[in-house]
């Protein structure tokens, strides 16, 4: 079946691994990358099917709520998978306005112009083959496993779990960081939307991803680069703060599942039941950092600086990622170490995408190209 989908932010780091999955899956659907291109947002990211005949690429703020809805309707979109976000906990802190901007009222926007364009139609696009063949609209919200707030570390020494407590789908809402709190918003107003107006919504919250493309302020391609450089390593607080870390892809499988195959109105935890202490995740980066590199074993250890941690810094996440497994059959395809190796080989091979990143260059290759 034709279908014609908008993917939000999907010059982000998570976002452009679904794109990438949707235009080479689905060479009948048409997906329209929704960008504004932040700090955050890279079409480096998309080179590889950039020039593909089912995807187009718009730059636009999420928030311009005038211009979502003109797309919406000249591209006759069915379906809506939101990833636009801002998304870094220490921005946050320094910036909680644009967090509520781009989240919440980005989101809100975006809501509202596929109601106004769905809602007429009972909330079933005609397809572009036939008007009497209906495609059910679905408004698919990205979310965070950072509104449930933080978990008790109650077993800090051993092996993992490190607590007795996971985050469920019913478990409360708690966010603690402006970023969590602005994410925990908008899933409330895609909710809302269900249940006021009957929008047919799916929402997932997913734990900490890793792998190629995430821009390097985030924990994983920081420290791999500085490893490389011979910079120092900061570690918040003591290292013990616990994150579960999935692989991207492994999210953009699940993406995808989901929004086929989620009921409507339902909550799906991802996760990959995968908790590591900061501090044990940093030693097994600078082990195969050194080893690849060819340095000695250790060799880098010495650039761990331990920092002034960081503002309401949440001591644990861990997802109870069941309900996918059991509903729809998900689960992670790439153990933690297997996963490691590759994200650590792909920066090292891809030195010229982190230089890029890193010195802004990015930026004004594709302002020329595009013109923008
Ligand atoms: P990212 O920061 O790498 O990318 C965000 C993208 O959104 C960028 O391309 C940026 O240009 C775009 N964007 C920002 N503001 C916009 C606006 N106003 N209009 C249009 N585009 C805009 O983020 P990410 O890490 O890929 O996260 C993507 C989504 O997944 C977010 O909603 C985030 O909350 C969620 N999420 C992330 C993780 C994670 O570990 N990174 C885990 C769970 C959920
Ligand atoms: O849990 C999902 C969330 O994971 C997503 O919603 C967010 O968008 C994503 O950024 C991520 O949030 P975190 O704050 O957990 O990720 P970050 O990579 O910033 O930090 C991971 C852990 O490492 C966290 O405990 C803070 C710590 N840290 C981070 C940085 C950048 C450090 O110790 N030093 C650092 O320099």
């Amino acid at each position: 079946m034709k279908r014609n989908i908008i993917i939000t932010g999907g010059a982000g780091f998570i976002g452009s691994h679904v794109v990438r999955l949707f235009v080479n899956k689905y060479p009948d659907y048409r997906i329209i990358n929704v960008d504004k291109l932040t700090y955050a947002g890279n079409l480096a990211n998309l080179r590889d099917i950039e020039d593909r005949p089912n995807y187009r690429f718009v730059k636009m703020d999420i928030c311009d709520f005038e211009a979502v809805s003109a797309l919406i309707k000249e591209e006759n979109v069915d379906g809506i998978i939101h990833l636009a976000a801002e998304s870094h906990v220490d921005r946050s802190i320094k910036d909680p306005f644009t967090f509520a901007r781009t989240n919440v009222l980005g989101t809100l926007s975006l809501l509202q112009a596929a109601r106004l364009n769905w809602e007429p139609m009972g909330w079933n696009c005609p397809s572009e083959e036939s008007s009497d063949v209906r495609i059910p609209c679905r408004f698919y919200h990205v979310s965070t496993d950072e509104v449930y707030g933080a978990l008790a570390l109650d077993k800090p020494e051993g092996n993992p779990p490190y607590g007795t407590d996971f985050f469920r789908e019913d478990t409360p809402y708690n966010p603690h960081s402006p970023y969590s709190a602005s994410k925990a918003s908008s899933d409330h107003f895609v909710r809302s939307f269900h249940d006021t107006y009957g929008m047919p919504v799916v929402i997932s919250n997913c734990s900490n991803n890793y792998g190629p493309y995430q821009f390097p302020e985030k924990l994983i391609p920081l420290f791999i680069n500085n490893i490389r450089k011979g910079k120092p390593l900061p570690v918040y607080g003591k290292g013990e703060n616990v994150r579960d870390w999935l692989y991207v892809e492994d999210h953009a499988r699940a993406i995808d599942l989901i929004f086929h195959e989620g009921r409507t109105a339902q909550t799906y935890n991802i996760g990959g039941f995968n908790e590591w202490k900061n501090i044990d995740l940093i030693k097994v980066m600078v082990k195969t950092v050194d080893r690849l590199l060819g340095n000695p074993e250790g060799h880098s250890l010495r650039l761990i600086t331990f920092v002034t941690d960081r503002a309401g810094h949440d001591l644990r996440y861990a997802i109870d990622s069941t309900k996918l497994h059991n509903e729809l059959g998900w689960e992670p395809s790439l153990q933690f170490e297997e996963g490691i190796e590759k994200t650590v080989r792909w920066y090292l091979d891809n030195q010229d995408w982190m230089d890029n990143v890193t010195s802004g260059e990015y930026q004004r290759y594709y302002e020329e190209m595009y013109k923008l």
